[in-house]
């Protein structure tokens, strides 16, 4: 195992954080991870943190323990029924470039979930979703290996107990398992859903007539690009806050003093905000104090023009949370890991 001492983290996150961590490893293989820990434990390094795409995660302070890199790779077709492909991707896959995969292979399901930033190892933690889908709509299940025990599970979809922007990998069970890989449930003939947020007029504007995969991709494509910064150009992490979700009735009573703020129907009869907009009310969108801003298109996005430090980001943060909170008494809640 190679075990690299004091490496910068600035390319391993899509902030762009000039942070360093005290050793860096990486792993290809099975037998690569468990020779990585024996040592780890060997050397007394205790503290550990696994690094996907690093697209979901805020750096404050330099990392004292090491930082692994998930590098296992593969996508493979593992079963196949009357209706559905079952189709096992390994963590380290770049999100996007599997879900081309599967469009190019008519493995549907997928399409509005084009364009994420991550690694499919990181997809459960947080149950990316976008335009009306989440990956709980597909993942059938998973393999993730178990650091105390050293042994590899199997998770079944139920047993990730998927949320909004969340899981057990995310809350009870953080830092204890590494995702390996995971198992797509597809379907063989498309089921599009384009009812959601902007697509249908895209494809309009795109003259789509006949649907396909590739068509709702593109559009969904478009979207993003047109409201989100690429991280390649601009550092971010896509939503720094997750869309808060209230009773009915404090609905209702907000409404009431403002009458255009959005709402959508969440689970058991609450309500979900939409955290941008409250942000947006609060004069943050287009914000910028040194290279710390609030994105001038989406101001659910947290954004580093350059040298932001972590602290910087995360000042901005909270301070975001105050003032939404003395103008709406709401507390947003940050969806992007901290460090
Ligand atoms: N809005 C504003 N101002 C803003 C941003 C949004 O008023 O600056 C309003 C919009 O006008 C709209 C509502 O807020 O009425 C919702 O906005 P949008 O459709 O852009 O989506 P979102 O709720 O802000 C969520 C996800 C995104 C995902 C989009 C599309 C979360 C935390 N974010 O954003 O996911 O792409 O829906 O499905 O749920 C991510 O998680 O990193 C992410 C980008």
């Amino acid at each position: 195992m190679l075990l690299q001492e004091n490496i910068s983290l600035r390319r391993y996150n899509s902030f762009g954080i000039e942070t360093s961590a005290r050793y860096f490893s990486s792993f290809s293989g099975p037998e690569e991870l468990h020779a990585m820990y024996d040592a780890l434990n060997r050397k007394n390094i205790h503290e550990r943190l696994i690094l996907g795409g690093g697209s979901n995660i805020l750096f404050t302070k330099n990392f004292d323990g090491c930082v692994i890199k998930n590098e296992l790779k593969g996508i493979d077709l593992v079963n196949e029924t009357g209706d559905a492909y079952f189709v096992r991707a390994y963590a380290g896959e770049n999100w996007h470039s599997f879900v081309m995969y599967c469009i190019g292979k008519q493995y549907y399901g997928l399409e509005n979930l084009s364009l994420i930033p991550g690694n499919v190892g990181a997809s459960p933690i947080q149950n990316i979703g976008a335009y009306g889908v989440e990956i709980k709509d597909f993942l059938h299940q998973l393999e993730a290996w178990n650091t105390e025990t050293q042994e590899m599970e199997i998770f079944t979809n139920a047993a990730c107990k998927f949320g909004y922007r969340e899981s057990v990998f995310k809350n009870i069970y953080k830092g204890k398992y590494i995702i390996c890989s995971v198992t797509f449930r597809l379907l063989k003939e498309p089921r599009f859903i384009i009812s959601y947020g902007a697509i249908e007029k895209e494809l309009e504007e795109m003259g789509v007539t006949a649907l396909t995969a590739k068509a709702v991709s593109d559009a969904v494509i478009h979207i993003r690009e047109s409201k989100l910064p690429d991280p390649a150009i601009i550092g971010n992490a896509g939503s720094f806050f997750k869309n808060p979700v209230v009773s009915s009735a404090v609905y209702e009573s907000l409404k009431t003093k403002y009458p255009q703020i959005p709402g959508y129907p969440a689970n058991e009869g609450n309500t979900k905000l939409a955290a941008g907009w409250l942000i947006e009310q609060c004069g943050w969108k287009g914000y910028r104090k040194g290279d710390a801003g609030c994105f001038e298109k989406q101001a659910l996005v947290l954004v580093n023009y350059g040298h932001a430090s972590g602290p910087d980001i995360y000042q901005l943060s909270q301070n975001i949370i105050n003032s939404v909170f003395d103008r709406f008494g709401i507390i947003l809640e940050r969806e992007v890991n901290i460090y």
